[in-house]
């Protein structure tokens, strides 16, 4: 998606305070691989990828086999200079089915990592679910029933009763909005279901239910504790000025952003989906989902442009057919809507502290004949959307850091391994890592902590 752009054309420096933590972002079932590994239960990826659900045919059966392989990446990330690390815990390997018998060697496995990391004087930030959830509790309604929100509280205790004297900043959840668009409105993740409008919203609550319980559930197994959740936010604008592109832009900002951000910051729904969710919304259910947030991570990729488009989910339809940059996911690149949105967080929500959780962009990687990998694209990518960062800290945004994504290539769900996000390579034959240029352009912002 290269184009001739000018990288700043900004006169202020743009400088990043020295207590900005740096970093990348992994997630278990992406890099870990050992599927079968001590005791691990299934989970609903396994499933729908065995139901050939998955764009290039491939399983993440042994992905970067980071389970194996994770000193050598923890020894990557310390080379970069990086002080942060946020990693998921897979759930299935903690709780083969999902709840009840507890997995010893599961938990085995993540005081390693979490060891290793502050040995490499790495901080460790530890994600409590991201979308490996536990086979047995799909069969018994996932997302869409409020039967999940007791055992994710449990796990959540579980997991921090092991880990919360060494691993002080905790996550509960990944991207809710995703979990519940593409794996229970458009089938298009796993469990692979198209239950509508309502099942989009169904799966929305309860992760806002889960994800209140568990803070809870952390805060009291240890004090002191930095906490928070991660969600995808974008910024959304209408097409056009025609009144349905901009009332369908507007209820979509409500499901895909506020129903997450708002139930967690303020304690509500948002009105223009009151009436949509009144069929499971009990009493109480708000102020459950309402707890503070230590830190709150931010995915960045794009904006959304949404136009009216009867037929699908709230008949929002999206795309920018104007916009001309893409990634190799066909993501319009929009680093200035990084701004916007951290803007939109300290004016509209009290400018809590942030941390940028994932950004990054799938390119079509080449490997030169001297083995090198030299991804202008991803280096332009990053550095535009430091600029955005950097901007809205001068702003006064209250942003503690920035994780990128990702560390490692890595199965990307319905994509599998055909499409790249790492600054270091990995050659699926070999398990071979190669830092690419991306890699160095990090490290070097890191170093002189300044674009
Ligand atoms: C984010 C997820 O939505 O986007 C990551 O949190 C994911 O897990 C990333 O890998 C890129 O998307 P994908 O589906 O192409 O891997």
């Amino acid at each position: 998606f290269s184009q001739p752009v000018s990288l700043a054309d900004d006169a202020r420096p743009l400088v990043f305070p020295p207590d900005f933590r740096w970093g990348s972002s992994t997630s278990a079932y992406q890099i870990e691989g050992a599927l079968d590994a001590d005791g691990r239960g299934r989970c609903i990826w396994d499933g729908f990828t065995a139901r050939g659900r998955i764009l290039d045919g491939s399983s993440a059966s042994v992905a970067c086999d980071h389970y194996h392989r994770y000193p050598e990446d923890i020894a990557l990330m310390a080379a970069a200079g990086f002080d942060s690390y946020r990693f998921s815990i897979a759930w299935p390997r903690i709780l083969p089915a999902g709840a009840g018998a507890v997995e010893g060697r599961g938990l085995d496995f993540y005081d390693r990592l979490v060891d290793a990391l502050l040995e490499a004087g790495i901080t460790p930030i530890a994600c409590l679910h991201h979308w490996d959830l536990p086979q047995p509790l799909e069969d018994a309604g996932g997302w869409q029933g409020r039967g999940i929100v007791g055992p994710f509280a449990d796990y959540a205790r579980i997991v921090a009763a092991r880990l919360a004297d060494r691993v002080r900043d905790w996550m509960m959840l990944n991207e809710p909005n995703v979990v519940a668009l593409y794996g229970y409105g458009l089938g298009e993740h796993a469990p692979g279901l198209r239950l509508g409008e309502q099942g989009i919203l169904r799966a929305l609550h309860h992760q806002n239910l889960a994800q209140g319980a568990a803070l809870r559930a952390v805060a009291a197994e240890h004090a002191g504790l930095t906490l928070g959740t991660v969600l995808n936010l974008q910024p959304v604008v209408a097409d056009s000025d025609r009144p349905e592109d901009a009332a369908a832009a507007a209820r979509w900002d409500a499901v895909w952003n506020r129903v997450a951000l708002d139930g967690l910051m303020r304690g509500r729904i948002p009105d223009a989906l009151a009436e949509a969710m009144a069929g499971f919304i009990l009493p109480g259910d708000e102020e459950a989902i309402r707890h503070p947030v230590d830190l709150l991570g931010v995915n960045y990729y794009s904006r959304m442009t949404i136009r009216r488009e009867a037929g699908r989910p709230f008949d929002a339809g999206w795309g920018d057919p104007r916009c001309r940059r893409r990634t190799d996911m066909g993501w319009p690149v929009q680093p200035e809507g990084l701004c916007d949105l951290l803007t939109e967080l300290r004016t509209g929500y009290g400018n809590p502290a942030v941390m940028i959780t994932e950004n990054g962009c799938a390119c079509d990687d080449v490997v030169t004949p001297d083995g090198q990998i030299h991804d202008a694209d991803r280096v332009l990518f990053l550095h535009e959307h430091l600029e955005s960062v950097a901007r809205a800290l001068a702003d006064g945004c209250n942003v503690k850091g920035y994780l990128c994504w990702s560390l490692l290539d890595n199965f990307a769900w319905a994509e599998g391994l055909s499409k790249r996000f790492g600054i270091v390579r990995v050659d699926y034959d070999t398990l071979k890592r190669t830092p690419k240029d991306s890699y160095r352009y990090l490290a070097e912002v890191v170093r002189t902590g300044q674009l």
